[in-house]
């Protein structure tokens, strides 16, 4: 599907967002396993969560949905699962599938686990290895790395794990296999990444402490069922966070989003190159920060210094920073992004490639982009690759430029934010 976005006279009015994908994932996986019933409210509308909820009914899980984005998750406790009478599908989703393996590896059952043709382009040795030296009996193609993953459930043993990359799929993945494991398991980042998993699972009762960047999971008995209401996700927020700053008419109010620390990255990315941002009626929601987010019209700065420990608080946003930047005045350098390669799509080529043909003069670095600022975009023909940040990335570039923009792909933002096109259209005035 394409749509035709060109640049509104304002961008005004308040928007409420999809609930987290991450923490969606998580309630919904997590619940699965307690021993009891839980309510999800406010669960994420998109196919990768779906796709989740999906693979759990597989698994002999009864998830009810007696309204929209309200789950019931009757849970089958720890040994509950069942072997599963058919593959499991993951779809877009990386967090399905890394997860998911995380917890069959502990099955006594064998699974199977396939997703779409960009799931089974992403790297999977980076589970399947350190799932290996915790006893699990893994096969896959490409060598031992890339999905459909074969998953024959084994008694496991808890080992330390330094991880090369800060990846909360990763880690999330060995701390899973952690609860069903003998002994301790510790998990090391380089870098902190979200921390989702722990606050669910130790809310729900699991014996987890985290000290720096290391987690540390004993073997689980029993995990509580924990009622959810899920916070408004962050990542779909930053679309009108770097509409609203760069769009010289615009005030927007984003409700209720979730402003976990190990996510906030956008939000002082885009402070620090110059954006007017303010946050209000911070409170807790599903042991969750959250607040009102408000963007007004802002003239931004370069920003030299995307690197560090920034990049995993910020990753899915990142190619909207790259976009925020072609406005702001002088250089933008991101480093240390080579995890963005590895995503849905290569987001360090597909963004480049995608807003150069709005006239953005953005050069690729191997873990990186630099974006010369400021650049006025004009408005082209963009393609999504089949990717859901870059269907909606291109819709805000294309609000943002001049002339009409095409983006192709247009329907992709059903993945994680199906409202898009709607909100975008009730923003513009
Ligand atoms: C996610 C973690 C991130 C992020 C992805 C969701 C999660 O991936 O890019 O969209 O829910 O844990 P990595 O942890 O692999 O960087």
């Amino acid at each position: 599907m394409e749509r035709r976005v060109s640049s509104p006279r304002s961008l005004q009015g308040e928007v409420t967002v999809p609930g987290d994908k991450s923490i969606s994932h998580r309630a919904v996986l997590f619940n699965a396993l307690a021993d009891g019933s839980a309510h999800i409210r406010n669960f994420a509308p998109g196919q990768d969560c779906r796709s989740t909820v999906a693979c759990l009914r597989n698994l002999g899980v009864a998830v009810e949905e007696p309204r929209p984005g309200v789950l019931v998750v009757h849970g089958v406790g720890l040994p509950g699962l069942a072997e599963p009478p058919d593959v499991l599908d993951a779809g877009n989703s990386g967090t399905t599938i890394r997860l998911l393996t995380g917890v069959l590896a502990a099955q006594p059952f064998l699974s199977v686990v396939t997703g779409d043709g960009s799931l089974r382009s992403r790297p999977m040795g980076r589970i399947i290895q350190p799932l290996r030296l915790m006893g699990a009996q893994i096969w896959a193609r490409g060598g031992d790395s890339l999905a459909p993953l074969a998953i024959h459930g084994r008694p496991l043993q808890g080992v330390r794990h330094r991880l090369p990359v800060a990846s909360a799929q990763l880690k999330s993945c060995l701390l899973l296999a952690g609860l069903f494991a003998t002994g301790e398991t510790v998990v090391e980042e380089p870098v902190a990444s979200r921390d989702h998993t722990e606050r669910l699972l130790r809310a729900m009762g699991a014996d987890l402490s985290s000290q720096g960047n290391a987690v540390t999971v004993r073997p689980a008995k029993a995990l509580r069922p924990l009622d959810i209401e899920v916070p408004g996700d962050i990542s779909s927020a930053a679309a009108w966070l770097v509409a609203g700053a760069v769009h010289p008419h615009a005030r927007v109010t984003i409700k209720g989003v979730g402003v976990n620390s190990t996510r906030t990255g956008i939000i002082d990315i885009l402070r620090e190159m110059g954006a007017r941002i303010t946050l209000s009626g911070q409170r807790d929601v599903g042991g969750e920060p959250v607040a009102d987010l408000t963007v007004e019209s802002s003239a931004l700065r370069g920003h030299e210094e995307i690197a560090g420990a920034l990049i995993p608080r910020a990753i899915d946003e990142l190619p909207l920073v790259a976009l925020a930047a072609c406005f702001a005045t002088g250089k933008t350098t991101i480093r240390d992004a080579q995890e963005l390669r590895v995503k849905e799509s290569d987001r360090v080529a597909v963004t480049a490639q995608e807003l150069r043909r709005l006239g953005a003069r953005i050069e690729e670095r191997p873990d990186g982009m630099v974006v010369q600022g400021p650049t006025p975009l004009r408005g082209a023909l963009g393609e999504s690759h089949g990717d859901h940040r870059l269907a909606m990335l291109l819709g805000v570039a294309g609000a943002l430029a001049s002339g009409e923009t095409v983006v192709s792909g247009a329907d992709d933002v059903a993945v994680s934010y199906p409202g898009f096109w709607d909100d975008l259209a009730s923003l513009s005035r």
